[in-house]
């Protein structure tokens, strides 16, 4: 098939890239560089041996996507594309909304006009409501609580009265739980600008020197030591859990979502802890208040991709840690030419 990728130069996309290209389809990457680099996608191509064409360009310019569905003919999308860092769509809400649902919207009219059907979207565990019990299912209530959840929730609901209003769609909702690790080459990982926002890369910049301790965010939780706990799963597993999803939707019309998560959970200490010994270094830590906005634990039940799909996690939490070391160790300074 012809996939067309957007924001496939990012951490998930790069990874599912390798992936589709090993299944033999031929690729486009339509992306903007707003969080990535070119790097990335040069290092996907020395690894996978493959050429993969590139569109640089906005989602919010129709015109430009509607020149790529022209040129290249794509078959089917898979879509990443879109701005993820919670605390920063609270700050500046209208680009969240802008990029990701209206940059969604301009894909899917173009979709539409060009009559291509078929959908794998990025959506996160985010979406679902707090008072949700453990672990979490798909058929759960969605009730996101800060505007990039949000968005991610308006996205499922759009693509949903999608699938009603025409059969024809095919569509893959993929609900994320918390992706880390990488390519077990250490060629390509996350590689997030400025602070990171999320513990694993984190907790590796500590571990690799570049900043003095973690702050854990709580230790009074109803958890297994106070501290949040997290479902973490390997991003070559999630990266797989595409190609199953694209395989399913040859077979099956309409709309479907899947949790992708492992269904087990880590603590905060427990990454530290198990971090530290795969790297062999000291990270110091540091409990502090509270982080707004977060809950004691997330979770997910995975049986329903397991059943569609025959999809499952199968990396470790070591694993994690050690690839995602692998790749911190030798890109210290992530795609920066000056690594
Ligand atoms: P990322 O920032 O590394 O990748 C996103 C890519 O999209 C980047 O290359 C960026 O340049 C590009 N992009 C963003 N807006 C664009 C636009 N308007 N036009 C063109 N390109 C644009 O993020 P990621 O971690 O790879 O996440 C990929 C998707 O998965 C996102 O939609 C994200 O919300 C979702 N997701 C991520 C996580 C996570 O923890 N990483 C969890 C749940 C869901
Ligand atoms: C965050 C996002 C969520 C997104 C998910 C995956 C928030 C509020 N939520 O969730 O929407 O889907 O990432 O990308 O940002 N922690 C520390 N110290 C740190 C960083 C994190 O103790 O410096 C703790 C957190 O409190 C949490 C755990 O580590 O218990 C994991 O945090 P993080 O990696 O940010 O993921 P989520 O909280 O799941």
């Amino acid at each position: 098939m012809r996939i067309l990728v957007t924001g496939g130069a990012g951490f998930i996309g790069s990874h599912t890239l390798l992936q589709v290209l090993a299944q033999g389809h031929e690729v486009a990457v339509y992306d903007n560089f707003g969080n990535s680099s070119r790097e990335s996608l040069r290092r996907v191509r020395e690894i996978a041996g493959r050429e993969v064409l590139l569109k640089e360009a906005d989602l919010l310019d129709k015109a430009a996507l509607d020149e790529v569905f022209e040129a290249f003919q794509p078959e089917a999308v898979i879509h990443f594309a879109g701005l993820k860092a919670v605390g920063e769509s609270a700050e500046i809400p209208l680009a969240y909304y802008s990029n990701n649902v209206v940059g969604t919207l301009n894909l899917l009219n173009v979709m539409q006009e060009r009559g291509v059907r078929r959908l794998v979207f990025s959506s996160s565990a985010t979406v679902y409501a707090s008072d949700n019990g453990l672990p979490l299912v798909e058929s759960m209530r969605r009730g996101a609580t800060n505007p990039y959840g949000r968005t991610k929730q308006q996205i499922e609901e759009i693509l949903e009265d999608l699938g009603a209003s025409d059969s024809s769609w095919r569509i893959a909702i993929l609900r994320y739980f918390n992706p880390v690790g990488a390519h077990e080459s250490g060629l390509i990982g996350e590689d997030p600008a400025g602070t990171p926002n999320n513990l694993l890369p984190f907790v590796a910049q500590v571990a690799v020197g570049q900043r003095p301790r973690v702050r854990v965010f709580g230790n009074d939780y109803d958890t297994v030591d106070g501290t949040g706990v997290r479902d973490y799963i390997h991003v070559v597993d999630l990266a797989a859990g595409h190609v199953s999803a694209l395989q399913y939707l040859n077979e099956h019309a309409g709309v479907h979502t899947w949790n992708l998560g492992t269904g087990r959970g880590t603590s905060v200490l427990e990454v530290i802890d198990t971090f530290a010994r795969v790297s062999g270094r000291t990270i110091p830590f540091e409990i502090g208040a509270r982080r707004l906005g977060d809950v004691a634990t997330s979770l997910a039940d995975p049986s329903k991709a397991r059943d569609d799909l025959g999809w499952r996690a199968t990396r470790s939490f070591e694993e994690m840690c050690a690839d995602h070391w692998r790749w911190q160790e030798s890109n210290p300074r992530g795609y920066a030419p000056e690594n």
